[in-house]
């Protein structure tokens, strides 16, 4: 489409608002195309003697968010302060340039998610009209849904309302916030969209997971959480991280597991299970006291996809013969009926974090020259045929995740398109939601962390492969979740380190949003009762 093409479309799109006027290209006047190359411009140093930078000749943030005249006239404002505030000259630069070096950074990263939203915007059109919209508004990740109900309250209403609408929830005035809508994988509907992300305790006996296991896991039931993950559980003994993982590969671990699911299920809750083969990351000591994660001196023999050490201290693996993978694949599949037998609602396949099936994915741990290594779909093959074993022994009405690594943060490693087919495969061999984390798949990898550092990778498989995908990493607000969910970035929000320090994070969010719609249990209404008096009255009586 050309410009004037663009125009007239517009000007059909907009007719309402123009009231019969034309729209105007600046081609016109610029006697060719209006395209700017954007210079990203970000100066190491901002001063040299009397010589000092500001605006864009510092730097530079990216059309779309529109600040570059706002940061130019703040640094001017900043300098003249700092000049007047200091003792002496140097000491007035220093302070300009280290105050606002930060601010200039918080807007060249908005700029820059910004920019890649424009750049990706492909991967958006397929959204409701008035969710992308709201991805539109937020796509900087400044503006928060909270940011817009201030902005806007009756457009945030509206989104709220849609998505509840969409997700189910009966109709009413009083939407629940995104995170409070519940959410239908197959025949499971989950409560809300809050989850437990699995974490390791490294505090069973043989596999056995006993009181520790209730107390931990019942308790973040209790808290709130629409869907309680249990940690990495091993399908053999030697599946095992550590002496301590937990497993599924005896009959008593079956019936130990049915305990913590029987109190889970009696608080109204929902709990998964994530099974999992530790592969060349096996074998070593829990991951604290003098020896943490050191390799176990009378430890088991481990196997990988080829003979590569996790580190160069660490044990090599054995390249696994097909006879190898038969007995993993069946061990996975005995572990998914005990699953089924013990009452979980949901099983995850653990592809992630460079354990066996994700050193299988990865290509900086699969070096096989045979049918399972190579490209992507040879990568895949294994790992998709244990999923495709154990999905044809679940039953049919309940759902089944599958955990990726995304990336590995490393150069060589597996692309963005790669985790993109892979979440395609899977989907197609039947996997109902995609556990989007990433990394720890090489000791060389380089992470970028931050807020919801991860949650990028979530967006793209969701809205590129077309499946229903759960956010991880870094997501400790209420609004990260609910900006993450109502801009259709996942489906669910996996938080692991908020909620070791807070079990109740769930039901903390709903008094901090005065939220009447989850319930606590019953035994501690009267606790939470007080708690949103108390947030309301702060709230009411604003910033101190
Ligand atoms: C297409 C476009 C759209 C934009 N949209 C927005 C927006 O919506 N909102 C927003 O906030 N920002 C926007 N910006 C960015 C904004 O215009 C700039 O960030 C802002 O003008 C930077 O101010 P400045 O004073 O640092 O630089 P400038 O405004 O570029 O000023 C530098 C001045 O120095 C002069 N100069 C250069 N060399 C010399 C020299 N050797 N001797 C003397 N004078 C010299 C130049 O002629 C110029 O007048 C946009 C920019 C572009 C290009
Ligand atoms: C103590 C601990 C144990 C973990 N164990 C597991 C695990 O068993 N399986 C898994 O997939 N991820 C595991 N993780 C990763 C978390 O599930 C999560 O992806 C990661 O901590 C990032 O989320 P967060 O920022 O909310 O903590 C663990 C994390 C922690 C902190």
């Amino acid at each position: 489409m050309d410009q004037d093409q663009t125009c007239r479309a517009a000007e059909a799109l907009f007719a309402d608002w123009l009231g019969g006027h034309a729209l105007m290209s600046n081609a016109r006047h610029l006697r060719g195309s209006a395209w700017l190359n954007f210079p990203r411009v970000a100066c190491s140093n901002w001063r040299d003697g009397k010589v000092i930078l500001l605006g864009d000749a510092a730097h530079t943030a990216h059309f779309s968010i529109g600040s570059g005249t706002k940061l130019a006239f703040e640094d001017a404002i900043r300098l003249a302060e700092t000049l007047t505030e200091a003792d002496d000259l140097d000491a007035g630069l220093a302070a300009y340039e280290a105050e606002r070096r930060i601010e200039v950074l918080k807007l060249q990263s908005a700029a820059r998610n910004s920019t890649e939203w424009f750049e990706t915007v492909d991967r958006y059109v397929g959204l409701a009209p008035l969710q992308f919209t709201y991805s539109l508004l937020t796509r900087s990740q400044r503006v928060s849904h909270e940011n817009l109900r201030l902005r806007d309250g009756p457009f945030l209403t509206g989104v709220e309302r849609w998505f509840a609408a969409n997700a189910g929830a009966p109709s009413t005035d009083n939407p629940p916030p995104p995170m409070f809508a519940p959410l239908k994988l197959r025949g499971l509907t989950l409560p809300n969209r809050v989850v437990v992300s699995p974490m390791c305790m490294y505090s069973a006996e043989d596999g056995l997971v006993g009181d520790f296991h209730l107390v931990h896991l019942g308790r973040r039931a209790l808290g709130g959480a629409g869907l309680v993950f249990t940690e990495m559980t091993d399908v053999s003994a030697d599946a095992r991280i550590t002496p301590g993982c937990a497993g599924m590969y005896r009959p008593e671990h079956r019936d130990a597991w049915k305990r913590i699911v029987d109190f889970v299920h009696g608080q109204g809750s929902r709990i998964a299970i994530q099974l999992a083969h530790a592969g060349r990351k096996g074998s070593v000591e829990r991951p604290w006291g003098p020896r943490a994660d050191k390799p176990l001196k009378d430890g088991w023999a481990l196997i990988a996809p080829s003979p590569l050490p996790w580190s160069e201290e660490d044990q090599t693996p054995r390249e696994m013969t097909r006879a190898d993978m038969d007995r993993v694949r069946d061990a996975f599949v005995q572990a998914t009926r005990w699953a089924d037998e013990a009452g979980f609602d949901m099983v995850e396949l653990h592809c992630a974090h460079g354990y066996l099936l994700s050193s299988f994915l990865t290509p900086v741990s699969n070096h096989r020259t045979d049918d399972y290594g190579g490209s992507v779909e040879n990568r895949l093959r294994f790992p998709l045929e244990v999923f495709a074993a154990m999905r044809a022994v679940w039953p049919v009405d309940r759902p089944m995740s599958v955990r990726l690594s995304a990336t590995d943060w490393v150069d060589e490693g597996l692309t963005p398109e790669d985790s993109v087919a892979i979440a395609r495969a899977f989907a197609l061999a039947g996997c109902d939601l995609n556990d989007v984390s990433a990394g720890s798949t090489t000791p060389e990898a380089q992470p970028i962390y931050g807020r919801m550092f991860q949650t990028p990778f979530s967006d793209r498989i969701r809205n590129e492969a077309g499946v229903a995908t759960m956010a991880v990493g870094n997501i400790y607000e209420t609004d990260h979740v609910n900006s993450i969910l109502a801009a259709g970035r996942a489906d669910l929000c996996a938080l692991a380190r908020p909620h070791l320090a807070d079990p109740n994070w769930s039901l903390r969010a709903a008094a901090e949003l005065g939220w009447r719609g989850q319930m606590p249990p019953v035994q501690y209404l009267a606790g939470f009762g007080q708690l949103a008096r108390n947030l309301e009255k702060q709230q009411q009586a604003g910033p101190v």
